[in-house]
Order: structure tokens, then sequence, then C-alpha cells
């Protein structure tokens, strides 16, 4: 069943039970209540394989949107970062043409909705839209127009852009050409926001997580080995079989960054923060006051 087709059951009755029960086949939150109806529905819809009750690929999509806009909701809808870095709160995107590449289903761009902001995003899995846009009519919000794409070939005219946004999103682009086509499509002195994984956080973070057999050591070490290889040569040498947007995500150190950064003609604006285990980066197009 296509996502158009299922828009009813994700804004009409006993949605809010669907939503906890797909959030929650992608982390572990807590459910309530009896589930067997909302486990049927997402079995209907082919969200849910009948027999193994896994998720297939559509109810992947599915149930990270879910998951993203249940956390949405619980941080009382704003942006992940709003309430620990006070410099950026919404009024650096007040007044301006804002981007998020790599927005998802599109929470952040949700928070950013009643500034007087124009928004877009640039996402590449077609389905993230369509629930984006389901997920948006619930909440009573305008249309936020996501264009299908990726950061290496961005859909915008030179000089468009007051400010991008980039969350959790640049470890599974091609950072060299993603900061390239940035700095295309912002206007002089335009501003770049990114917040992500960099190696040392990753690397401690992870790592305990491998010792306490709570994650893949294999899925580990081919992030490392790709994380230093796109280091050394600009490129994944362990590429992705499953085709999954984020399935081969590198985690460049801070360093390498702001040095890529530099090359594509940012400067920082204030120095890398550090939130929890990421590392937020706030610069840009230099030589312009
Ligand atoms: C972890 S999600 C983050 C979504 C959103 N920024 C948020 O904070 O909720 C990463 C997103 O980046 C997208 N993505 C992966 N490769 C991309 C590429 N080359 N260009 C643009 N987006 C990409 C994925 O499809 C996914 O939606």
């Amino acid at each position: 069943m296509s996502l158009d087709a299922a828009r009813q059951y994700l804004l009409g009755d006993g949605s809010d039970a669907l939503i906890a029960f797909m959030a929650a086949q992608s982390v572990d939150l807590a459910q309530t209540g009896d589930t067997s109806l909302p486990k049927a529905r997402a079995v209907e819809l082919g969200w849910l394989d009948p027999v193994t009750e896994q998720r297939t690929a559509t109810g992947i999509f599915v149930s990270d949107s879910c998951r993203e806009y249940l956390f949405w909701q619980k941080r009382d809808r704003k942006l992940p970062f709003e309430n620990t870095l006070a410099h950026l709160g919404r009024a650096v995107f007040k007044d301006k043409h804002v981007c998020e590449i790599g927005a998802g289903m599109g929470a952040n761009l949700m928070s950013l909705a009643t500034t007087n902001t124009k928004l877009c995003g640039v996402e590449p899995v077609d389905a993230y839209i369509v629930l984006g846009d389901i997920f948006r009519e619930r909440e009573g919000l305008e249309p936020i127009e996501i264009r299908i794409g990726g950061a290496e070939a961005l859909p915008f005219e030179a000089d468009e852009v007051d400010l991008i946004l980039l969350v959790s999103a640049h470890q599974y682009f091609d950072i060299h050409l993603a900061l390239k086509e940035i700095a295309r499509v912002l206007r002089p002195g335009g501003e770049l926001i990114l917040i992500g994984g960099t190696l040392w956080p990753y690397f401690t973070q992870i790592g305990r997580q491998v010792i306490a057999g709570k994650s893949s050591p294999k899925d580990f070490l081919i992030t490392v080995t790709n994380t230093l290889s796109y280091m050394a040569f600009g490129r994944r040498i362990i590429p992705s079989r499953s085709g999954f947007s984020t399935a081969r995500p590198v985690y460049p150190t801070r360093a390498a960054m702001k040095r890529w950064m530099r090359a594509a003609g940012f400067e920082q604006v204030v120095e890398p923060d550090s939130i929890e285990d990421e590392t937020c980066f706030f610069v840009k197009q230099s030589g312009i006051e």
C-alpha cells in the first residue's frame, strides 16, 4: 500500500496508537495499552512483515519518521539544540531563506515554521518527504517545500539561500562535494550551521557500546575504516550494499571538518561547540562583513 493511501491512518482515529507503535519498532520506547490493533494495521499497510513481524523497507522509513515526530513533540516542538546553545536560538533563522539539507521528515523545519522565515529542505528519500507532509498536516502547519535531491548536487540556483542547516546529516554525504555545493547556493556572507558527529566522540561512545555488547563490532569497524579512508583519500572504501541513504556514515574529526570548511571558503562565526556527542559548527562565507 502506498504512503499516500496510508495517510488516513496517520491522521484519523487510532493514529496516536499507530504512530507510537511504529516509533517503538525503531527505538526502545515504552508502550502502553493493547498494541494488537496498531500491529494489525501496520501489517495491513505493508509496514511489518506478517510472518516475521519485522519492519519492511517502507516500515523502516515510517518508523524512523514516527520516532522523530514523537521526539520532536517531546522536546516541545523545539530544535534539538535550542535549549543548549543560546546563540543558535530561533532568532538566528528569522527573516532568512533557510534550507535544511538531509531534512528527513522535516522535524527541524517544523520547529522553524513559526519564525518569519522562508523554509525549504532537500532530502533524497521520497518516503520521508511524503511522511513529513502528513505530520505537518497533523500539526496544522503550512506545507514546507522539501525538494528531492542530494547534498552533492543541490537543486538551487547560485546565491539563492541565506542559511543552510545540517543536523545529523553530513556524515552520509560526500562532504567535499557538499561543501562546494553549499558555498555555491549560499548568498555572499551566507551562513552554515552543521551539527553532527565527529570521530572522537563517535569512537568513544560507540566503542563503549561495542564493549558492552550493545552495538555491532562489524558496523563500528566499517564506520571507522570508512572515516579514515574518507579523511585520507576522500572516499569510503567499503560501499553500502543495502542502498539505504544512511548505511555508510563517516565521522571526520573536528579539525578535518574545520580545515575543509576553510578550504571551501568559510570562516568560523564561533568556535565549534559540543552538544552531548555532537559537534556544532557555525560558519559563514568568508571575506564579507
Ligand atoms: C539521521 S537523518 C537526519 C534527518 C534530519 N536532519 C533530522 O535531524 O531529523 C539523515 C538524513 O540525511 C539524508 N541523506 C543521506 N544522504 C544524503 C545526501 N547525500 N544528501 C542529502 N541528504 C542525505 C537521509 O536520507 C536522512 O534523511
